[in-house]
């Protein structure tokens, strides 16, 4: 009687915490990442929300984007564990890279396709049905401004095409969770505008982003909740009224203030 209560009470705790690794879209822990001469990412733990727009903001040689490849399964930690809606990242790669759209910092593009064909690739990649393949690209190109582009190929892209075609890439299987380093680079303000309304109807949607930038006033605008990082290490994390001191004007001097008043010194 007494292990047949015991096998009850494992059971639910069971459920209990599959409850609880499931309340956050991404939850970072104890995440570190060591590279031959520096550690990029420094015991970093936090957790974006379901349905939230989160920035991941700090300087130059930071860590958010080792610690966005780590998110998404391109790079290993050397030590902690990333779990993606309360599936660790280590033990169901391939299940958790389904529900990611990723757009990189520096997109990696099949010159020779054209924009169609890449997208196409993508889509087929992610077992998108043909027809929603098809409205989703008709739209989404329209929007963006890159109907006029779509057959052409991708090596007579402007910057902001390239950059376009890769976000068009990351969207088109409409993932749950959309991972985005430095999205805006190459935009024009038009575009931009585009793009930040796109990823507010998709977080209407039920999909939750993630995206680094360094444009400040974007992030203020933005983003629900952020998390400034240096030398790996978290710093500050909230929304903006929670991470602005009182003398801040904005998140730029919030921003400054915070990562001017980090220790200083090399990491290990
Ligand atoms: N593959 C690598 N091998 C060795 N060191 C690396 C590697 N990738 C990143 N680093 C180092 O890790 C640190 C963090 O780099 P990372 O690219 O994550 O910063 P970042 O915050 O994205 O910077 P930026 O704002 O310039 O994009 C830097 O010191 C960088 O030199
Ligand atoms: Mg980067």
């Amino acid at each position: 009687m007494k292990s047949y209560i015991g096998a009850i009470l494992q059971v639910k705790q069971h459920l209990v915490n599959q409850h609880l690794l499931r309340l956050y879209m991404v939850k970072l822990e104890n995440l570190t990442k060591d590279f031959a001469r520096v550690r990029a990412v420094d015991d970093l733990s936090l957790h974006v929300r379901h349905g939230e727009i989160f920035g991941f903001l700090g300087p130059n040689g930071a860590g958010k984007s080792t610690t966005i490849r780590l998110m998404i399964g391109l790079l290993k930690p050397t030590w902690g564990r990333v779990l993606v809606d309360g599936i660790d990242l280590a033990t169901k790669p391939r299940h958790v890279k389904r529900i990611i759209g990723y757009v990189p910092d520096q997109p990696f593009l099949y010159d020779r396709l054209s924009g169609r064909e890449f997208i196409t690739f993508h889509a087929q990649l992610f077992q998108v049905p043909q027809d929603r393949q098809q409205n989703a690209l008709s739209e989404l190109s329209k929007r963006l401004g890159m109907d006029g582009l779509l057959d052409e190929r991708i090596e007579s892209y402007s910057q902001g095409a390239r950059q376009k075609i890769a976000i068009l890439g990351a969207l088109i299987h409409e993932p749950r969770l959309i991972v985005l380093d430095e999205p805006l680079v190459g935009l024009d303000p038009k575009s931009a505008r585009i793009l930040k309304d796109i990823l507010r109807e998709r977080v209407n949607d039920g999909a939750t982003v993630f995206l680094s930038t360094h444009i400040l006033p974007i992030a203020q605008e933005l983003c629900d909740r952020m998390a400034i990082i240096d030398r790996g290490k978290l710093l500050a994390l909230g929304g903006y009224e929670e991470i602005r001191g009182r003398e801040d004007a904005n998140l730029e001097s919030a921003f400054l203030r915070i990562t001017e008043s980090s220790p200083t010194g090399e990491t290990p």
